[in-house]
């Protein structure tokens, strides 16, 4: 695992927005206090990525990323999986947003975007202890990633939580957890998410400088 230097925080956010990674000339002039981040912060250098930056306020026992969240704990993987609707490989195909009408009444419906089982994401904050990771694949995920209903399975006792700018690699299945904060903080919140993610929904932050392919 590595660290990142988060800028000073400015309210910066861009959700899902295309880039190259590594390239800092791929992101436009407002992210520019992330540009030592995006040359230096990589899955693949070269290869299209996908990044968030979610710099807001977090008020005091609430967890900063849990809008998805319908239990008690913002426990989820990454990905959603939709029962009964699988890839070229013969299994579930992972991805986000709202099924799709099935073309026909025989079919599943299908997620907006669909996600490769070997895509792999990054992720730091600001905030000391407001993350937490299991060491696990929870292949069994919700429709929207969602896991609340499961956290018996994933208790505090062996979880690693991460420290302020300490980076860490997940799979799209990999159980995390955005933890209630101790006190009202401006959090920044950084992901990159590598290639390998199909299709866009309407809320991914589009970049002039990098149209997705
Ligand atoms: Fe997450």
């Amino acid at each position: 695992m590595n660290t990142v230097e988060f800028p000073e925080y400015a309210g910066t956010r861009c959700l899902m927005m295309p880039y190259v990674q590594g390239d800092p000339d791929s992101v436009p002039s407002e992210y520019a206090a992330y540009r030592d981040i995006v040359s230096s912060v990589f899955l693949r250098r070269g290869d299209i990525g996908f990044l968030t930056i979610d710099e807001s306020p977090v008020v005091a026992g609430k967890p900063h990323r849990g809008a998805r969240a319908r239990h008690a704990r913002a426990l989820h993987t990454e990905a959603g999986i939709l029962r009964g609707v699988y890839g070229w490989g013969g299994s579930p195909q992972p991805g986000w947003g709202s099924p799709a009408p099935a073309p026909r009444p025989s079919w599943g419906g299908r997620h907006t975007v669909t996600l490769d089982r070997d895509v792999r994401i990054l992720i730091a904050s600001s905030v000391d202890e407001s993350c937490a990771v299991w060491d696990a694949e929870h292949e069994d995920t919700s429709e929207d990633g969602d896991i609340g209903h499961v956290a018996d399975l994933y208790p505090y006792s062996a979880v690693t939580v991460l420290k302020a700018g300490e980076l860490c690699e997940l799979g799209i299945l990999t159980p995390h957890e955005s933890l209630p904060v101790k006190r009202d903080v401006n959090r920044q919140f950084l992901r990159i998410v590598g290639a390998g993610v199909h299709g866009r929904e309407d809320y991914f932050t589009v970049n002039p400088l990098c149209p997705i392919p």
